[in-house]
């Protein structure tokens, strides 16, 4: 049988000395109101949940379903942070349905009412609570297969929200943003892993790094076969010494890198976010970080020939600026390309 170590490895946060006088973004977490739904804090079902009360088994009827069923996966989920830690599991059943794991092993399926438009707090338990003691074990098992699951954990508790879909005319989640610092979870330090595990498709899982970094995970997978493998993550104090070299680097070059930093209201850094979710909210952001390149860029090919290869019938193709546009030979469309 397969199963997944989760280990939390991050100290929450450091404080960052004599952060207020730097460029840093202090939360402040707000309501429902205060939710900007898109498709990063958003997992759509792909049909319509939940499940009508006529198709619930009985617990027992679960019990042996869950003890026979291949899509059943162990997790242990191990807390290196000491103190206390929820975990959360989100994401779809096989059936396309949304999915949350309740702290008794069962799914819960969330809902929400069709007339409401703001996001509904989902006040069902679906927080696992993490044995407090620093190096301590939970074992949980997810009783059926899942895909565009997470695994989140959190020094404190979640929000999570449901809004009305028409598309699928069901629940769609609403999950913490890592981006908005008015999200209601704002303040809270938290992190995910990112888990499918299909019938088809097998299992596959990974620590993400991809829009921001926050409270610091690692995991090992263990195989039927009994072999094993890893993603260690960053060290404990990443993202206090993330903050602090962003810090650094704003100093240095005036861009706004210490933004990317999101911290409490003491100053306790919280997560890092990637640059183009930050652009996302500040277009004038890094506007012209990369103007003074692509002039140098755009000068170099007036007088010299990028070769583009085209991997296709028109083989290599010779460009060059001309005219302050870049001109390809041989281009059928006559389409000529600005610097930007
Ligand atoms: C889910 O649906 C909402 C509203 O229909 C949309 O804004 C959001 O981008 C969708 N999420 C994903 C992951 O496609
Ligand atoms: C719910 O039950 C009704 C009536 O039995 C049925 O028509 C419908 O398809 C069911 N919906 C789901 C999602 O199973
Ligand atoms: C991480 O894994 C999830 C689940 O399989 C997948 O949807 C996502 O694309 C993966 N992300 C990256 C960056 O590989």
């Amino acid at each position: 049988m397969r199963s997944i170590l989760f280990t939390i490895i991050s100290s929450a946060s450091a404080f960052l000395g004599g952060v207020s006088a730097l460029p840093v973004v202090k939360v402040h977490p707000g309501d429902a109101n205060d939710i900007i739904i898109n498709s990063q804090n958003t997992l759509n079902a792909t049909r319509a949940g939940p499940a009508n009360s006529t198709t619930t088994v009985s617990s027992v009827q679960i019990a042996e379903k869950v003890a026979l069923s291949p899509g059943q996966l162990p997790l242990s989920l191990v807390n290196n942070l000491g103190g206390a830690v929820n975990a959360y599991v989100t994401g779809l059943n096989s059936g396309g349905q949304l999915v949350m794991l309740q702290p008794d092993g069962q799914w819960y399926y969330p809902t929400c009412d069709p007339a409401m438009s703001a996001p509904q707090p989902i006040n069902v338990n679906v927080a696992i609570a993490l044995n407090g003691a620093k190096g301590s074990t939970t074992q949980i098992a997810l009783p059926s297969y899942i895909s565009a699951a997470r695994v989140w954990f959190a020094a404190g508790n979640l929000e999570f929200f449901t809004v009305y879909s028409s598309a699928t005319q069901g629940p769609s989640l609403v999950e913490p943003s890592a981006v908005n610092p008015s999200d209601p979870s704002a303040a809270i330090s938290w992190g995910f892993v990112e888990l499918t595990n299909t019938e088809v498709g097998g299992l596959f899982a990974n620590i993400s790094y991809v829009d921001f970094v926050g409270l610091v995970l690692g995991m090992s997978l263990l195989a039927g076969d009994g072999s094993t493998q890893s993603a260690r993550g960053l060290q404990p104090n990443a993202v206090a010494d993330i903050c602090s070299l962003l810090e650094a680097q704003s100093a240095q070059d005036g861009q706004p890198w210490g933004d990317l930093c999101l911290v409490d209201s003491s100053g306790n850094p919280l997560r890092v976010i990637a640059p183009s979710d930050y652009v996302a909210s500040h277009p004038e952001a890094f506007s012209n970080y990369f103007t003074e390149y692509i002039d140098e860029v755009w000068t170099h090919y007036t007088t010299n020939t990028l070769t583009v290869n085209t991997q296709a019938a028109a083989g290599k193709v010779a460009c060059s600026v001309q005219d302050d546009l870049l001109t390809c030979s041989g281009d059928n469309r006559g389409e000529k390309f600005g610097r930007k």
